[in-house]
Order: C-alpha cells, then structure tokens, then sequence
C-alpha cells in the first residue's frame, strides 16, 4: 500500500453558510452554522487515506475540546495519529462563510498550529519512510522546512501546497518535487496573472508544478514539455471548501501508485469534484470506491 506522511495544520472549521457574505460593517443572517473538522494538513491527510492509502498526520492540536474532536474524526478517517501532538492551549480555528454558490472567506487563528517549528525524530523517521510528503502553508516556514529537508534527505517526493500565499524561501522551493499553487497563488508568487505563463515562470525554481484552477480544473507544467490542461466535472457546488485538499490528497495517491500524470490529475479533479457538492471540508472528501465510480476507472 502506499504510504503518505503530512506535517501541516489541523483546525476547527467554524461555518456558518449564508446567501451573500458581508460586508466590512454589513451584518447579515445566516442559515446554519456547523463545526467540522478542517486544517490544509488534516484534510490532505484524509483525502489520501479515503482515496487508499496508509497516511500519517503529523501536527498539533490544542488541549480543548477541539483538539480531541480533531483526532477522532484523523482516526475515523483511517489517519495514524500518533505524531499529532496535543499542546497547551486552544487548537487551530478557521472561520468559515460559505455563500450561495458555494465559495467562502475564512480567518484561521493558528492555536496549536504554531507550535510546529521542528520535527521530532518520530517525525523524522515517518518522512523517510513514506512514499510522499504532503505540505502547505497554515504552519511555521520553520518547520515546513525541516520537513521538506527530511524528505529530500531520505529521496521522498514531497508536494507543497503554497497556501495560504505567503513569499517562499529558496531553500523550500529547492526541496520541492511538485509545487501545487491555485491561480491566486500562483500569481503571488510569480507576480504574472495568466497561470499558464505562472507555472512556466516557477519551472525555474522547482521541477513540476499543478495550478488549480478552480472550476476549469488544473494545469501541469513540467520542464522540457509542453502544459497539460485537464478540465473540472461540471457540477453544481455547496460547499467549496477543502477542494484544493482533496485534488492534492488524492493526486498524492494516484501518483505515488505509479499514475501517469494526465490521468492521475483527471482521477484527482473527480475526487474534488464529489467533495465539492457536499457541505464540509474533510467531511466531504470521497473514499476511492466512489472516486473510482465518478472518473470511470481506477487511479
Ligand atoms: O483548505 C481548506 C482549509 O483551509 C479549511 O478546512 C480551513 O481549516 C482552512 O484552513
Ligand atoms: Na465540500
């Protein structure tokens, strides 16, 4: 089986879903509000072990009730915990308005999140060992950076998601197989607005790059070839957050299985696709049965 680690963040999502976000000093009514569990680190987690593979989370969470709802649904997922540190203090919230048509704004308060600033030799021993590292943005550079330096260490392929957009060092660029930015980041990075030109821009610093694109679905440039655009599944969208995390998640997966690109990225694209038409981030994320029904084949 394939085996994934994550370092990266676990929070609470906090949503309320709402016709029409406010506005700065606008209140409006919402129609529900629900608390479920998110974090870039912990959703890339479960859409990797949903999609098929053995994934371990290493991360922190609070002392609160948050912390221990977080690690029980990490372990209702199939997730091995036990490089998820519980610290003093209160776990990562997000604050979530999800509107109408699916889109949503949201503030994360790191909490425990902010502990992460170096790995253990737990974690350190976990990155060698695994197949693939998956890494994003809602934790410290410091310890974004030890990881990607333990896995270039040990040859393991690691995948940054540069989110939430943020400058990069060099270094954690030159220790990235495949860099995963959606168009907003891309063009933070890069300061170019069309993606396309984006990913052939960032090909100097790293080897391979996926832009999500949202509802046109992603982009891959590689050095030395010409960008593949593989196109989203129409479908009407309630709840969008936590997409990009299950595209990564299960893309992780499929390549690690020995997936050819296009195909890895068009089985990734269904998986976010199933996410997106239900209310949730991780909550939301197809198992790879379904993936499967929905792209019309296995990874
Ligand atoms: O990528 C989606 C995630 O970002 C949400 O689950 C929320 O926790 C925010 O961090
Ligand atoms: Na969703």
């Amino acid at each position: 089986m394939t085996h994934i680690a994550v370092f990266g963040s676990t929070n609470m999502d906090l949503v309320a879903y709402v016709a029409k976000a406010p506005q700065r000093g606008e209140t409006v009514t919402g129609r529900e509000f629900r608390t479920l569990p998110g974090g870039k680190g912990a959703n890339q987690a479960v859409a990797a072990a949903r999609a098929g593979a053995t994934v371990a989370m290493i991360g922190a969470v609070g002392n609160d009730a948050f912390g221990s709802g977080l690690r029980s649904a990490l372990d209702h997922s199939g997730v091995d915990t036990d490089l998820l540190r519980t610290v003093e203090g209160p776990s990562g919230t997000a604050h979530i308005v999800v509107d109408d048509d699916g889109g949503n704004a949201i503030v994360v308060v790191p909490g425990a999140n902010a502990s992460l600033t170096a790995l253990s030799a737990g974690d350190t021993a976990e990155i060698a060992a695994a197949d693939a590292l998956l890494l994003q943005l809602e934790t410290p550079l410091e310890g974004v950076l030890a990881a990607a330096r333990a896995a270039r260490e040990s040859g393991v392929r690691t995948l940054l998601t540069p989110a939430p957009a943020q400058p990069l060092p060099p270094e954690l660029l030159a220790a990235t197989d495949l860099l995963l930015p959606n168009e907003h980041e891309a063009a933070a990075l890069t300061g170019i607005d069309d993606p396309a030109a984006a990913a052939a821009a960032l090909l100097s610093q790293v080897p391979e790059v996926v832009v999500t694109l949202g509802a046109a679905g992603s982009l891959y440039a590689a050095r030395g070839a010409a960008p593949v655009t593989v196109p989203a599944r129409r479908v009407t969208a309630v709840d969008t957050t936590g997409a990009g995390d299950t595209f990564v998640g299960a893309l992780a997966v499929s390549l690690a299985e020995g997936t050819p690109m296009p195909q890895a990225l068009e089985w990734a694209s269904a998986a976010s696709a199933l996410s997106v038409q239900r209310p949730g981030a991780s909550a939301s994320m197809p198992y790879r049965t379904e993936i499967d029904g929905a792209a019309g084949g296995t990874a």
